[in-house]
């Protein structure tokens, strides 16, 4: 019985059903691992982190964190920027990113693991964040001394002075900046064209954040791609049913 192209397929599809699954989970009162964390509750009690909370909304980065805090065996770390760090951001610089590189700037935010305070101070410099693996760096450097850390993107370096919540598997560290990565900040070669041209220039006295809720389809996309998904695996299945009868 030689492994057909279509049991290949029939395994890949099953894996990314099993993804889907897993991304699904919340669903779920899933069988607590551990004590589960609820991030979201870490930063609402935190009390001065509005933006990044909707941010993180807005960019359905939450499932993705709480799903890879409950079941990483490594934990995580978090720099969450303060009220106070977005508003001091040069206006629209958070507008002028598209949604993929809002997520990309989130997900510098995160360490795919779980630090103290002081183990920061043990860390080899660049250290890997959850934008990691995608073009250019996307690292974070760490220096200082006993209990006092600074964290540096190369645009950016701003102390790291008390924990928001320091228990494994998740470490949330305030900042009073946003952590801007050279990566989508930095000076970009003569070649790049600039981000799309804002169509509302009038706006340029009141550019808060909920401007860019018009923008359009931000889940769209993974919705589409599970609906798919799913439409291939009842599809096959229903061939698969037919083989094997
Ligand atoms: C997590 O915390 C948020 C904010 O406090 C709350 O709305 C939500 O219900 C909590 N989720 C769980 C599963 O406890
Ligand atoms: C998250 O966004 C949804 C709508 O997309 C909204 O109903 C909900 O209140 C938001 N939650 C938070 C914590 O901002
Ligand atoms: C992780 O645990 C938290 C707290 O119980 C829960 O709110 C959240 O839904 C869980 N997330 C996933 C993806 O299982
Ligand atoms: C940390 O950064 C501050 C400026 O934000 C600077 O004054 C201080 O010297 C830095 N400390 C170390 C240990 O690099
Ligand atoms: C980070 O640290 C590495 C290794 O020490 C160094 O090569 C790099 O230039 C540093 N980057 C920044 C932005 O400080
Ligand atoms: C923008 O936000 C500020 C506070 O951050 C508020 O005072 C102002 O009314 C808001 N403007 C608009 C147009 O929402």
């Amino acid at each position: 019985m030689a492994t057909s192209p279509l049991s290949l397929v029939l395994l890949s599809l099953f894996l990314s059903l099993s993804l889907h699954a897993q991304a699904q989970a919340p669903a779920a009162p899933a069988p607590a691992p551990s004590g589960p964390v609820n991030f979201t509750a870490v930063l609402v009690k935190g009390g001065q982190f509005v933006t990044f909370i909707s941010l993180l909304n807005k960019t359905q980065t939450f499932n993705q964190i709480e799903n890879q805090i409950n079941s990483s065996s490594e934990g995580m770390t978090i720099f969450a920027p303060t009220d106070n760090a977005f508003s001091n951001l040069k206006s629209g610089a958070l507008n002028g990113l598209s949604q993929q590189q809002q997520v990309q700037l989130l997900q510098y935010h995160m360490l795919p693991k779980f630090y103290s305070l002081s183990n920061l101070l043990l860390v080899s410099n660049p250290v890997p964040t959850q934008a990691s693996g995608q073009e250019g760096v996307w690292g974070l450097n760490f220096t200082g001394q006993s209990n006092q850390v600074n964290v540096s993107t190369g645009l950016v370096e701003v102390q790291v002075n008390n924990a928001l919540r320091q228990d494994f598997p998740l470490a949330v560290y305030p900042v009073d900046k946003v952590l801007l990565p050279e990566e989508l900040f930095g000076v970009k070669p003569p070649s790049a064209s600039p981000p799309a041209p804002a169509t509302k220039g009038s706006s340029s006295g009141k550019s808060n954040s909920s401007d860019t809720a018009a923008e359009p389809s931000p889940g769209k996309n993974s919705a589409g791609g599970r609906n798919v998904a799913l439409g291939l695996i009842f599809g096959l299945g229903f061939v698969s049913v037919g083989i094997l009868s």
